[in-house]
């Protein structure tokens, strides 16, 4: 695996492979397996696989949760290169950012609820890294995981307003054994939090089991007894509609709804989502 870090050895790199369809994975590093099957599905879809970690500073909200990210790029190395990744793209902050200059943007309604709601700026910082990383490699494919659907539906929408070719793949979300989304924030749960947090994903079946007999409103209190009860913080649980993301609240505003959470466990904020019908 190529590990290259400025973008003009990259450019040069990708002026030599320019035929072949590119797939980008981006990535904050702290890999798992969820990360893992986006590689692993950007090789069986095209020629050549670049993965970037680079822990995006403008995306944090909170200094803390910047501060405290895992970084753990030598076992990241070792893992991308079991997956045959091609190459590794490891750019510092003033090659992503050479200037203070930061776009704006307006996604509407999609951006502003749930975690946009809760993570002011967060989007905005995701799709500026994102326009840089699609301006620099042009990729053929990019992979985002579902694990973050509201991401990916920003990236789809930044990717319609500049009217990018890049296509984007969303890859459904990878789970520990006890259900728990992968995340590279479970490294910082004890032990015991990390096998209790499958609590959040089993809640969601079980509302996805039974959400016919109960409100919305119901089944959000459920929720969030659970998650008092095993002594976590729920932050937010929304039903919405799959496309438009807007909170609904009587089951039969959607066709197609899912339920989308975030939990603070100790001091480590955790998302999921569930299909719910
Ligand atoms: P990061 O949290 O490292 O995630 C990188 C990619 O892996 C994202 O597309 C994310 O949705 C996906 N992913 C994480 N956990 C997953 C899981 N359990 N199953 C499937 N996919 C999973 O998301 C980011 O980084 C950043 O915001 C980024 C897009 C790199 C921009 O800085």
């Amino acid at each position: 695996m190529k590990i290259i870090k400025t973008i003009s050895e990259i450019t040069q790199f990708l002026q030599q492979v320019r035929q072949q369809s590119i797939g980008f994975v981006p990535t904050m590093g702290a890999l798992h397996a969820g990360h893992l099957s986006l590689i692993q599905m950007s090789k069986t879809k095209t020629d050549i696989t670049i993965c970037s970690i680079f822990i995006n500073p403008i995306q944090f909200n909170k200094k803390e949760d910047l501060d405290n990210y895992p970084r753990t790029l030598d076992a990241d190395i070792q893992k991308l290169e079991k997956e045959n990744c091609d190459v590794l793209f490891l750019p510092n902050v003033s090659e992503m950012y050479p200037t203070n200059k930061l776009n704006t943007y307006n996604f509407g309604a999609i951006a502003t609820v749930m975690e946009g709601a809760f993570r002011p700026g967060h989007f905005d910082g995701v799709a500026n890294v994102i326009q840089r990383f699609f301006e620099i490699i042009k990729p053929t494919y990019a992979f985002f995981g579902e694990k973050d659907f509201q991401q990916l539906a920003v990236v789809k929408e930044l990717t319609k307003q500049l009217n990018l070719s890049v296509k984007i793949v969303g890859c459904p979300i990878y789970r520990e054994p006890g259900g728990l989304a992968m995340s590279s924030r479970n490294e910082r749960l004890s032990p015991i939090e990390r096998t209790q947090a499958s609590i959040i994903y089993r809640t969601l079946q079980k509302i996805k089991n039974e959400y016919s007999t109960y409100t919305t409103q119901q089944a959000k209190e459920n929720f969030n007894s659970a998650m008092r009860q095993a002594g976590f913080v729920p932050e937010y649980i929304e039903f919405a509609d799959v496309n438009t993301l807007q909170p609904i609240e009587n089951w039969n505003e959607t066709s197609n709804c899912f339920a989308f959470v975030a939990v603070n466990v100790g001091n480590v904020r955790l998302i999921d989502n569930l299909s719910i019908f």
